[in-house]
């Protein structure tokens, strides 16, 4: 029987379908990932950063492992003065010339006293880092913001970096060449930002063709296994994309990224529940790949429990499918 194409578009939003594809492999440590970052090192060695233990880092010899704990990347905490400077989030790795960032947030769940801190190191191994504190991103109580989940981009010879938050959910802040510090005069603006449910996160700027892809988190994050929240109100990836980095953010129907705009990427389905945290990067072997945390319901929802997931993307249609 000939089902039409309208209907079929329709049955993933109802629920009918996933057209999800599992998490690839990962053998190894692949637990206790929060918020992963991944970047892989002109040797081959993919590096492996995540939320809590002051930031671990894990290595492995391909995305799929065996990862191997190396340590912690900031041993004695941030020197941003902040409740949470010992409890470090959402790292975000990049190469800027010879010279790796690591970005991280200090802050404490549900408030707003944070601040996006950064270290630097030439060859990522666990020892090298050197911590310098502020990036001058920073928020407190009355800023519409919240200062964490950084995410570094060269766009075109200047960086960017899009963060945030809940609250007024993710702005975007140009940074200096050297971008351990904020562009002289650079002012926060607004690229995602849904008015009712103000719920999104975890955002992560990637370019593919002629298109920059704002994917983030949209949903509760984190302690599935003490409160769990109603069904699709869990974490789940999200996108728009625009020509430009700095704004103009649509969803693939049009709506504007800061009008609720945003096209699912990967939501709950099978025993994979509240995917988020996630990052792309364009792999040697597997091409351009989504990276994420999740809870694998057959192992349990604490957050200590998060799993590494991974998922090759094709952007052929335009949007990431995975
Ligand atoms: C940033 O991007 C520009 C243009 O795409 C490139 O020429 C430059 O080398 C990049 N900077 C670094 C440090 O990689």
């Amino acid at each position: 029987m000939r089902i039409s194409t309208a209907i079929l578009a329709l049955l993933p939003s109802l629920g009918v379908v996933s057209g999800y594809a599992n998490p690839g492999a990962c053998s190894g440590t692949c637990t206790n990932t929060h918020d992963p970052s991944i970047i892989r090192r002109s040797d081959g060695t993919y590096f492996r950063f995540s939320t809590g233990g002051k930031i671990a880092v894990h290595t492995a010899p391909d995305i799929t492992g065996p990862w191997t704990y190396q340590g912690a990347a900031l041993p004695s905490g941030s020197k941003i003065n902040l409740a949470g400077n010992q409890d470090l989030w959402a790292p975000d790795v990049s190469l800027v010339g010879s010279t790796y960032y690591l970005y991280y947030s200090v802050s404490t769940f549900g408030v707003q006293d944070s601040a996006i801190g950064v270290a630097t190191s030439s060859s990522l191994d666990v020892g090298t880092w050197t911590d310098l504190g502020s990036t001058g991103i920073q928020s407190a109580s009355g800023k519409p913001y919240n200062a964490i989940d950084p995410n570094l981009i060269n766009a075109s010879g200047t960086y960017l970096i899009t963060f945030g938050s809940f609250w007024q959910d993710i702005y975007q802040v140009a940074m200096a060449s050297t971008p351990s510090t904020l562009a002289s005069g650079a002012s926060t603006y607004q690229v995602a930002y849904d008015p009712i449910k103000t719920d999104e996160e975890g955002s992560f700027v990637f370019k593919n063709g002629n298109y920059y892809y704002l994917f983030f988190s949209k949903g509760q994050c984190c302690g599935y296994d003490t409160s769990k929240p109603a069904a699709g109100g869990e974490y789940k990836i999200m996108v728009c994309r625009s020509t430009s980095a700095t704004g103009g953010y649509v969803d693939s129907t049009g709506t504007a990224c800061t009008n609720s705009g945003g096209t699912v990427v990967l939501e709950s389905h099978g025993t994979v529940y509240g995917p988020g945290g996630q990052g792309v990067y364009n792999d040697p072997t597997h091409g351009p790949i989504l990276y994420y945390h999740y809870v694998d319901t057959t192992i349990g929802y604490a957050d200590a429990q998060k799993q590494f997931g991974w998922n090759t993307i094709d952007f052929s249609s335009g949007w990431p499918v995975v």
